[in-house]
């Protein structure tokens, strides 16, 4: 039967090729690809420009009840939409169980803030802050068969963080039953303790953050990840690394053999530490989020872990929390020491195009590199590939056509709910001139044309960075 859209004149880039092609779409799957397609019934032009697959940011928070007064701005229609409108076109946000709350109530709460309101498709990395024996011996290993094989453990933050003997607990299970656990990797003591001393000295402003979470505290977190990882012989990945000392114990442990994956985000290539502040001036507060972004010199490790493989995946992390506003970065409507400052920056909009910009066009990453850190990668990693993260026969036809042209970051020109982009005035070389999610334009490089609750939730399956079984 007759093709319902074909994308003429294409330079596709998969993680592996670039090759010109047309790319011809039915039902929403890529049908056929390949020169001289029939006619489809709708067509574009993409004129030689380059059509890569639609991004997966497999890290973002949207709509996560907070302990305390702070709320997130997005939710799941202007986090999706804010996403398609940046190239994306599948997310993995998070379901976080509160302490006392079973998983399994967790994960029907946050299919609820989902459904109606996602206009990309989108699965669900489970947060486990609860490991109790019911969670560990039941609930996970039952939610891992159903499709959610990722999940994340916090070794800092009082409503989050697990001891050690619970992390162990946690990779047990994803060791026995096939699923992968991501870790924050940050020392909770060593932050607790300098932050109480920092604040004894009236250092209180935004900036202190950074003081207050030093590379040490990450550095030490990712060994101790590292080694019960290694106690349970079962693969981890560190999400958020920041710079040069926890890329050092990452690459210590791949040097003894261990399966460590490690995740960057945008904020530690662009970044830095004076970002929160080099008097105490509040707008600061913009820019917390933990890991603190470093310096250039970390920024420069984090591009080589980009190039040489260290990195398995680059995700956004986006946290949204609006800066004006009583239950954002100030809350109450008060500048507040740092402590309650609420963590996170948005980003699910400009992951992509500052990757693209600075990196494939500005000469520090391949085009294929690309591909494979922001769509093929986090698609294998959590069980979601070849549907999603390729261009390829019997794939979804999500899809983004680049367009190479000069563009100022301006968050008037965003879609997400937050009041402001730590990257505001950056000249970026391209944006996503339209995005396909499914085959249907869900931003046209102008205008955000999905529709709300058109999103599906996807089961995954084993992640690929898992041994094979037996
Ligand atoms: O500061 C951050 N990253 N906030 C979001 C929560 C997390 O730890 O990823
Ligand atoms: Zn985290
Ligand atoms: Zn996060």
């Amino acid at each position: 039967s007759k093709l319902d859209l074909v994308i003429r004149n294409a330079r596709v880039a998969t993680a592996s090729d670039t090759f010109d092609c047309d790319v011809g779409i039915r039902d929403g799957r890529i049908a056929l690809l390949g020169q001289e397609l029939p006619a489809g019934a709708r067509e574009i032009d993409a004129a030689g420009r380059t059509v890569t697959p639609g991004g997966v940011d497999a890290h973002c928070h949207l709509d996560q009840p907070m302990e305390g007064p702070a709320r997130m701005a997005d939710d799941f229609a202007t986090g999706s939409r804010s996403a398609a409108c940046g190239g994306t076109t599948t997310i993995i946000p998070f379901a976080a169980q509160m302490k006392g709350q079973s998983l399994r109530a967790a994960v029907a709460d946050y299919h609820g803030r989902a459904e109606g309101k996602a206009c990309i498709d989108y699965a669900f990395h489970l947060i486990v802050s609860d490991p109790t024996p019911e969670v560990v011996s039941n609930e996970l290993p039952g939610l891992i068969g159903e499709g959610y094989t990722s999940f994340k453990v916090y070794m800092t933050y009082d409503d989050l963080k697990l001891d050690d003997a619970q992390i162990l607990d946690v990779l047990d299970v994803a060791r026995t039953h096939g699923a992968l656990a991501m870790v924050h990797a940050e020392n909770a003591d060593c932050i607790e303790w300098l932050t109480k001393r920092l604040e004894a000295a009236g250092r209180t402003a935004p900036r202190w953050h950074a003081h207050a979470r030093p590379m040490l505290v990450e550095r030490e977190a990712t060994h101790r990840a590292i080694a019960l990882s290694e106690l349970v012989d079962v693969p981890i990945l560190i999400v958020h690394v920041s710079g040069r000392e926890a890329i050092e114990q990452i690459r210590w442990a791949r040097s003894h053999g261990l399966s460590i994956f490690a995740e960057t985000c945008p904020q530690y290539l662009f970044l830095t530490a004076e970002d929160l502040g080099i008097d105490d001036s509040y707008l600061g507060a913009r820019c917390v989020c933990s890991p603190p972004p470093r310096d250039r010199a970390n920024q420069q490790r984090i591009w080589e872990g980009l190039t040489d493989g260290l990195f398995t995946v680059f995700s956004s992390d986006h946290a949204p929390f609006r800066y004006e506003d009583a239950q954002g970065k100030k809350i109450g409507g008060q500048e507040v020491p740092f402590r309650h400052i609420p963590n996170g920056i948005p980003g699910l909009e400009t992951r992509l195009p500052l990757l693209y910009s600075e990196g494939v066009l500005g000469g520090r990453i391949t085009l294929q590199k690309f591909v494979e850190l922001t769509a093929t990668n986090p698609a294998k990693a959590y069980g979601l590939h070849p549907r999603k993260g390729t261009i390829a026969v019997g794939s979804d036809a999500d899809l983004v056509i680049w367009d190479e042209r000069e563009v100022t970051v301006d968050n008037g020109k965003l879609h997400h709910a937050v009041d402001y982009t730590p990257y505001e005035g950056m000249k970026l070389r391209a944006w996503p001139g339209l995005t396909l999610s499914r085959g249907e334009v869900v931003w046209d490089g102008t205008s955000f044309t999905g529709k709300a609750g058109r999103g599906k939730f996807l089961p995954c399956g084993r992640p690929s960075l898992l041994p094979r079984r037996g």
